[in-house]
């Protein structure tokens, strides 16, 4: 299938995957797009082609929407005793955990992420991830319910019961490939939906190794299909296709009101997981070194793409020099390299697209008078590395407070008041995330009460998992993800009433 040039560093499993991958995965089969057309998957530390893979349009959404329609009326996975839907996925989990290494790798090249935390946060996430949800699919209860109406001796039996919300269309981002179709996928499954998956097309490779693995578990055809192809293409397709009855989605707030209007028209169920601005305040009592190290660990992990990127950076007047040099130090001694080379700490960002975008951000910056103590350009010339920049000086009302940069860039301001940095906390369009520093314990409730924000830490940040809902307030989206949260989200409440007398 693809011609392929060996990519040195990547072991014989990743290799042999590549030579292979590039089809769509519709009804169990890997088939090739209808149209024939491709696109390529791109290395952004070489910026040099990976491969070629199968750009999905809306014929191909529409036979693997009908697939996954099929098997969601099929008894062998309708009718599935949850126990056998538990087995799978612990199964699938496993099989995960066997190609640990091989995915990592894939992880690694696809978006430039450091091949250290895609073995332990991506892949190892991915496996727990789908091991808590296959519990869930033996656990999914309703209740008995009392009913005061009815005539003088009138009795009834009322109780509700959840039941799967049927052919799930879901589109996920480039940050965390594998990580995010998991999080679709795993709740979706455990309650008995079908699944059309839209990897992000920066990064596709994980998700297709998935789909393998998915059929190696033993999942019936159709319960997982896997299109991949651009946003406005297969994208679209799929939120405007009149036969899926969710849409699940992680990405762009833009992206996100477009899909939620879409979805409206035919009253798909909707939850969306979109953009943040979160901000990461540290109070005068917090110990300098533990702040330091989490406020730059909050907007440098994964070059700073992460939903929940603690972009704004508020400290207490009297530790903010201190906690700004010690932010810029870790910023300036950060080396940028590849994702496969052990010596590297910091990867490139996943395209050229987003990294013009990133500098953009870095020079509109400085053009509204900001200055950037730390970093502030790319890094070399080959591959789509950006230096990890510290901004001061900009008001509340620039551009780098108000937008979501999606890179690593921070933006520190000093505050006052505890009631200042409340307000100033909030505003902001977005309301997903935000950490509070200090070890004054009635602070950090008054903040983490006043803060709008789906999830708050407190002295830690980007502390994720598969129990804990996650999602956004204001415009960082609708709905919870994961934990029984998850469970609510891929089921309709059903409510049955019997007269007993
Ligand atoms: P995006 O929102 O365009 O892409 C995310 C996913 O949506 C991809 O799978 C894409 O193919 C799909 N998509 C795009 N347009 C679509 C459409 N019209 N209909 C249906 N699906 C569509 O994000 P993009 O362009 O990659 O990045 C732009 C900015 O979005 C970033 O700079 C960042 O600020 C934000 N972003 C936020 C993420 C988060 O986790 N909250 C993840 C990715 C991006
Ligand atoms: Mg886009």
């Amino acid at each position: 299938m693809n011609e392929m040039t060996k990519i040195s560093h990547l072991g014989e499993a990743a290799q042999a995957f590549l030579s292979r991958a590039g089809k769509l995965l519709i009804d169990g089969q890997w088939v090739a797009s209808a149209s024939g057309k491709t696109f390529d998957a791109i290395d952004p530390a070489t910026e040099s082609v990976i491969c070629q893979l199968a750009a999905g349009e809306k014929e191909d959404v529409d036979r693997a929407v009908k697939a996954a329609r099929r098997a969601f009326d099929d008894s062998a996975w309708s009718r599935m005793r949850p126990v056998e839907r538990e087995r799978l996925m612990l199964k699938l989990a496993d099989l995960i955990e066997h190609n640990a290494e091989e995915l990592a790798q894939l992880e690694s090249l696809d978006n430039g992420k450091l091949v250290f935390f895609a073995r332990i946060v991506d892949v190892q996430g991915t496996v727990d991830f789908f091991r808590y949800m296959a519990g869930w699919a033996t656990k999914i209860e309703g209740k008995t319910l009392d009913v005061s109406l009815g005539m003088p001796g009138e009795e009834y039996q009322a109780y509700t019961l959840r039941q799967p919300v049927g052919v799930v269309g879901q589109i996920v981002p480039w940050n965390f490939p594998l990580a995010m179709a998991t999080w679709k996928l795993a709740p979706a499954l455990a309650v008995g939906c079908t699944c059309v998956l839209k990897p992000a097309e920066q990064t596709s490779l994980t998700a297709l190794r998935l789909g393998e693995l998915i059929l190696e578990a033993g999942f019936p055809p159709g319960v997982v299909n896997i299109v991949t192809g651009f946003g406005e293409t297969a994208g679209a397709a799929l939120t405007e296709h009149p036969d899926v009855d969710k849409i699940a989605f992680t990405g762009s707030t833009e992206v996100g009101k477009l899909i939620g209007k879409t979805a409206m028209n035919s009253l798909k169920r909707v939850s969306l997981e979109l953009g943040g601005k979160s901000p990461v305040i540290v109070a005068a009592d917090a110990d300098v070194e533990t702040a330091v190290a989490g406020a730059a660990n909050a907007i440098f992990f994964n070059s700073g793409q992460v939903c929940t990127a603690g972009s704004r950076l508020y400290v207490e007047h009297k530790l903010f020099d201190k906690v700004v040099e010690g932010v810029a130090n870790v910023a300036k001694s950060i080396k940028l390299g590849a994702g496969h080379d052990p010596s590297s700490q910091m990867g490139p960002v996943v395209s050229q697209e987003q990294m013009d975008r990133v500098l953009g951000y870095i020079e509109k910056g400085r053009a509204e008078g900001g200055e950037a103590v730390a970093g502030g350009a790319r890094h070399g010339n080959q591959g789509y590395f950006v230096q990890p920049t510290v901004f001061t000086g900009l008001g509340s009302d620039s551009t780098l407070i108000r937008e979501e940069i999606f890179g690593p860039v921070v933006v520190a301001t000093p505050y006052k008041s505890v009631d200042e940095i409340a307000a100033e906390a909030n505003n902001t369009t977005y309301g997903l995330a935000a950490s509070v520093w200090t070890n004054n314990l009635s602070l950090a409730h008054r903040l983490t009460r006043r803060i709008k924000a789906g999830t708050v830490w407190v002295n830690t940040h980007n502390v994720v998992d598969p129990n804990l809902p996650f999602g956004g307030m204001k415009q960082s989206g609708i709905g919870r993800e994961n934990g029984a949260a998850a469970i609510e989200l891929y089921t309709e409440l059903k409510t049955v009433v019997m007269k007993v007398g």
